[in-house]
């Protein structure tokens, strides 16, 4: 069997997608009932962090503890891969000792040599470009509160960043109708709309927020400076109309959710009244990250 990598949504089959999924909700059943089975006894996962975490960080160490194996925690800067070691060096090194990688890091090309260069599982901890784990977390998520995500509206309002590109695979993995709403200049890459059109996302891009969460099922949004992205920083006027404040909310369904990656920027991208409030499941979200990501392990590791 070839080297299962999880690098993005649409580098993994929506079969094996919503395989995971079905297998995190699973887990989740299981572990809430106190059952506890360890399937990865013996493996050692390394994560590696060019950038901060809270949610990953955790969530990928306490699951494979969970499961059974083990983690090294590793940061750009404390390995030789700080001191201009090349990646392909490390990947290859790395994979002699472990039985998967995990990595945050800046630039997708990273990730992917990475990936190229390792003969064992990579798993995309967010990139400059995408935040696969983080979807299914946020689809595990929706389908817990709403039911099948398929045929519904999530509509996106903010920047254009890497939770939005791999918002807009989802779209086509999941079959979701997606809105977005971002002001001019902060369009999301015109790669990721291309390859979810070209596999049947419905996706709609407008500049008006109302437009976009008008009867959604779904409200998501995110900081509007992103972590490294501070070169594109622009002015809190230009968001202010994104803002997901309570007059925004009411506009979506009655009964529509609230979703967001954390950390989030209070008073910013959100007020705390619709964060806090009962649209919102933010907290189950990043407790599921824990979940879909043990599902994503176990499915990297054939366990
Ligand atoms: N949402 C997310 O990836 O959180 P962290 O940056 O804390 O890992």
């Amino acid at each position: 069997m070839s080297v299962r990598h999880f690098t993005d949504l649409s580098a993994v089959s929506e079969g094996d997608l919503r395989f995971m999924l079905d297998d995190a909700v699973v887990r989740k059943a299981r572990l809430k009932a106190g059952e506890r089975t360890k399937p990865l006894e013996g493996k050692v996962l390394a994560m590696i962090f060019d950038k901060p975490s809270t949610r990953t960080r955790v969530s990928f160490d306490v699951g494979m503890r969970q499961l059974g194996g083990e983690t090294i925690m590793l940061t750009g800067t404390e390995m030789q891969l700080g001191r201009s070691e090349t990646i392909a060096d490390t990947a290859k090194v790395l994979s002699r000792y472990v039985d998967a990688i995990m990595i945050r890091t800046t630039s997708h090309e990273r990730l992917l040599e990475l990936t190229e260069n390792a003969t064992v599982p990579v798993i995309n901890g967010l990139t400059d470009d995408t935040h696969p784990c983080q979807l299914m977390a946020d689809i595990m998520t929706f389908e817990e509160h709403r039911g099948p995500v398929a045929g519904k509206t999530i509509a996106w309002t903010g920047d254009g960043n890497n939770v939005l590109h791999s918002l807009l695979e989802a779209s086509a993995r999941f079959r979701f109708n997606l809105n977005v709403a971002v002001p001019e200049g902060s369009e999301p890459a015109q790669k990721h709309i291309d390859w979810s059109q070209a596999h049947g996302g419905k996706l709609h891009f407008t500049r008006s927020p109302e437009e976009a969460v008008d009867q959604a099922d779904c409200i998501v949004t995110d900081c509007w400076v992103s972590m490294g992205q501070e070169h594109r920083a622009r002015g809190h006027n230009v968001f202010s109309p994104y803002q997901v404040n309570a007059k925004l909310m009411a506009r979506a369904k009655p009964d529509a959710l609230f979703m967001h990656c954390l950390p989030a920027h209070r008073g910013e991208e959100v007020t705390d009244e619709v964060i806090d409030g009962p649209h919102s499941v933010v907290f189950d979200e990043a407790e599921n990250r824990l979940h879909a990501q043990k599902a994503v392990l176990a499915w990297c590791l054939g366990a």
